[in-house]
């Protein structure tokens, strides 16, 4: 089969990884062929920020449990996981990458959701897993959040769209379930 449509077809979502950090130089490779992903009129208006440092994983991960817990409006499952000092929201990734693009842009969703299906394709060339943890992204505006991204040097005027974990996967992958009937018309 060619390789890049089988590439597509066995990528998994991955959320158990082995301790072990992807090299700087796949990661560079994922970032670049997230930044050549189709963007609406060709703005490149996005930013990539990779993360690998531990401390930062924490914080990050510490930012999503602070805000889950100070909303009224999360659900059970995810309260009681962030109650747990145990419980990574990160599943423990050696890297994880933030999508970001201008607040007011109606090209931002489709043009950050792009980038990081390149992203999690590229990896998953060099064998390495991902998945798009949409934890982040649903909570961009809460202050908690802000204060994150602008440590992070990401623009005021920016609000992540899309955010993924990154690593070695760890334990068995199973196999894509069955595509459901109907979901392809085609008028030749
Ligand atoms: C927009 C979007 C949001 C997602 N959010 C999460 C998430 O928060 N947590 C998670 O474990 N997986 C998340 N996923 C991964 C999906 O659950 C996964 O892609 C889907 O179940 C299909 O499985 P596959 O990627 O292995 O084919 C998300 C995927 C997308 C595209």
């Amino acid at each position: 089969m060619n390789p890049v449509i089988e590439n597509l077809l066995t990528r998994r979502s991955i959320r158990s990884f082995q301790n072990k950090q992807i090299p700087l130089e796949d990661l560079e490779l994922i970032l670049k062929a997230g930044s050549y992903a189709p963007n609406g009129m060709g703005l490149q208006a996005w930013k990539f920020t990779a993360i690998q440092n531990p401390d930062i994983l924490k914080k990050v991960d510490n930012v999503i449990r602070q805000v889950i817990l100070s909303s009224p409006v999360e659900n059970e499952r995810l309260i009681e996981r962030a109650k747990d000092p145990n419980h990574n929201f990160l599943n423990n990734a050696p890297t994880y990458i933030i999508v970001s693009h201008l607040k007011d842009s109606p090209l931002a969703m489709a043009d950050c959701a792009l980038a990081l299906g390149n992203m999690m394709l590229a990896a998953h060339s060099l064998g390495i897993g991902s998945c798009w943890f949409n934890s982040l992204p649903r909570m961009t505006n809460h202050p908690l959040v802000r204060e994150l991204l602008t440590e992070l040097e990401i623009p005021e005027n920016h609000n992540v769209y899309a955010a993924g974990v990154f690593g070695y996967p760890e334990g068995e992958i199973k196999p894509a379930v069955p595509r459901r009937e109907g979901i392809i018309k085609i008028f030749e």
